[in-house]
C-alpha cells in the first residue's frame, strides 16, 4: 500500500491559542457561558514545528490541520497577509519534516462577524465562503489534500447552538456529554453547506492541484429489530444525505468514533457503561469498518480517506487497543475492494475539546503552563504501524 496516508489531524481552534475573532472565543466569554475557555489552547500556533516534527519522527507522513478562517478574514473582505503567510509557513514546514499537509478551511468555528449576521443563513453566505476560499487558494497550490468543510452534518448543530446561544437559551456549545442524543441535523442548512461546499470545491479546482472532498461524521448506525424504516429516514438525515455530496468529489472524508442503534424512536442514546470512553460514547472500534462500507455504498467511485478515528481515554494501552482493532475493520473493507486512502488518527494532541479539557484524544500529552509535548506510547505504536504500512498479528499486544 505504497501512498496511503498515515497520519493525524487537528483543527486550528482546538490546539492554537487566542482565537479572539472567531465566533466560539465570543461565546466562551459570554456571562452565561458554563463552558471551559479555550484561552491558550496548546499554543500550537507557534509551536506547529514541534509537532509536526514528533509525527514525522514517530514514522507518520501526513498531518491535517486546518485554516481559521477568523484570522484570515478578520473583518468581512478584509484579509490578513500575515495570517495567509503563516499558514503558508505551516505547509512548507509540514513538507520540510516529509509530511504530507492535508488542509481543511473550516472547522467548526467562523469569523463573529460572519455568525452575527446570520451564519450560513445570512446574505451571501455562500458567497464569502467561496470568496474566503478564493484567498486560502493562493497558499494551497501544492497542497495534494484539501477538505472544504469539517462534518457538515454536525456543522449544521454547531451553527443551531450559536443561535440559541445568541438568544441566550443555551449555555454550553458542549456536545460530549453522556446522554446527550444530538438532534438531527437540520437540511435547509446541510442545502446550504452543500452549495458553499460546490462552490469552494470549484475555486479550488480552478486555482490548486489539490484532491479537494468534505469529510462526514460518520454515525456507524444499525437498526434494532422491526425499526428499518426508522433507521433509514434516520440514517439519511443523519449522514447519507452529505455522502451523497460527495459523489463526484475526489475523495470522501470518513470520520468515525462509535457506533449507535435506532429504534422506533430514533437514535437510542449510549447505554451507561463502565466502558463507555471519556466522551461518555460506546467504546466501538469497530465502527470505523462499519463507517466506510456505508460511506463506499452511498458513494459508489469516490475514495475514502479516514479523516478522523479516534478514542477519550486517559489510558493510552487502551489507545493504542481501539485503534488496532479500528484499523482491523478498515484493511478488512480494503480487503473486500473498498478503496480507502488513507487513515489519519484524532488527535495529534490533547486538545480543546469543544467546552471542556477533560475528553483527551491525543497521541501526545501537553502540559498546559509550560506547554511542554509528551508523545505518548500510541504515537510511537501508529509510528511503527505506518511504517510498516499495515497492521501484523500481535500488533496491539
Ligand atoms: C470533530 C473534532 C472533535 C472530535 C471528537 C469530531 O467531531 O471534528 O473537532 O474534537 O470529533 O469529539
Amino acid at each position: 500500500m505504497t501512498n496511503f496516508l498515515w497520519g493525524a489531524a487537528s483543527s486550528a481552534y482546538q490546539i492554537e491559542g487566542n482565537n479572539t475573532a472567531s465566533d466560539w472565543w465570543w461565546i466562551e466569554h459570554q456571562a452565561q457561558s458554563s463552558m471551559e475557555r479555550s484561552g491558550d489552547a496548546v499554543d500550537s500556533y507557534h509551536r506547529y514545528p514541534e509537532d509536526m516534527r514528533l509525527l514525522a519522527e514517530a514514522g507518520l507522513n501526513t498531518y491535517r490541520f486546518s485554516l481559521e478562517w477568523a484570522r484570515i478574514e478578520p473583518a468581512p473582505g478584509e484579509f490578513s497577509r500575515a495570517a495567509l503567510a503563516h499558514y503558508r509557513r505551516m505547509i512548507d514546514t509540514a513538507l520540510g519534516f516529509g509530511l504530507t499537509p492535508f488542509v481543511t478551511l473550516q472547522h467548526f468555528t467562523h469569523p463573529l462577524w460572519f455568525s452575527q449576521d446570520g451564519g450560513w443563513h445570512g446574505p451571501k453566505s455562500v458567497e464569502r465562503f467561496a470568496r474566503y476560499a478564493e484567498q486560502a487558494a493562493t497558499i494551497l497550490h501544492d497542497v495534494p489534500w484539501v477538505c472544504t468543510i469539517n462534518e457538515p452534518n454536525v456543522e449544521t448543530l454547531s451553527a443551531r447552538l450559536v443561535d440559541r446561544f445568541v438568544s441566550g437559551e443555551a449555555t454550553s456549545m458542549t456536545v460530549t456529554t453522556p446522554d446527550i442524543v444530538l438532534p438531527t441535523p437540520d437540511r435547509a442548512t446541510g442545502s446550504i453547506l452543500a452549495e458553499a461546499h460546490a462552490a469552494a470545491k470549484d475555486v479550488l479546482r480552478e486555482n490548486t492541484d489539490a484532491k479537494t472532498g468534505w469529510t462526514v461524521a460518520c454515525q456507524a448506525l444499525t437498526p434494532t429489530p422491526g425499526s428499518e424504516d426508522k433507521f433509514a429516514e434516520v440514517k439519511y438525515a443523519w449522514e447519507d444525505f452529505y455522502l451523497e455530496q460527495s459523489r463526484g468529489d475526489d475523495y470522501v472524508g470518513v470520520q468515525s468514533y462509535t457506533s449507535q442503534t435506532v429504534d422506533e424512536n430514533g437514535i437510542v442514546p449510549h447505554p451507561e457503561s463502565p466502558d463507555n470512553t471519556l466522551a461518555g460514547w460506546a467504546y466501538r472500534p469497530d465502527a470505523l469498518g462499519i463507517a466506510i462500507r456505508n460511506a463506499a455504498e452511498v458513494t459508489p467511485g469516490t475514495p475514502i480517506v479516514v479523516t478522523e478515528n479516534g478514542i477519550a481515554t486517559h489510558d493510552d494501552e487502551r489507545r493504542i487497543r481501539y485503534t488496532d482493532e479500528a484499523l482491523r475493520s478498515l484493511f478488512d473493507a480494503v480487503d473486500d475492494g473498498i478503496d480507502v486512502r488513507g487513515y489519519l488518527h484524532w488527535s495529534a494532541l490533547d486538545n480543546f475539546e469543544w467546552g471542556h479539557w477533560e475528553p483527551t484524544f491525543g497521541l501526545i500529552a501537553v502540559d498546559r503552563t509550560t506547554f511542554e509535548r509528551t508523545p505518548k506510547p500510541s504515537l510511537r505504536w501508529l509510528g511503527e504501524v505506518a511504517r510498516k504500512g499495515r497492521l501484523q498479528e500481535g500488533d496491539a499486544a
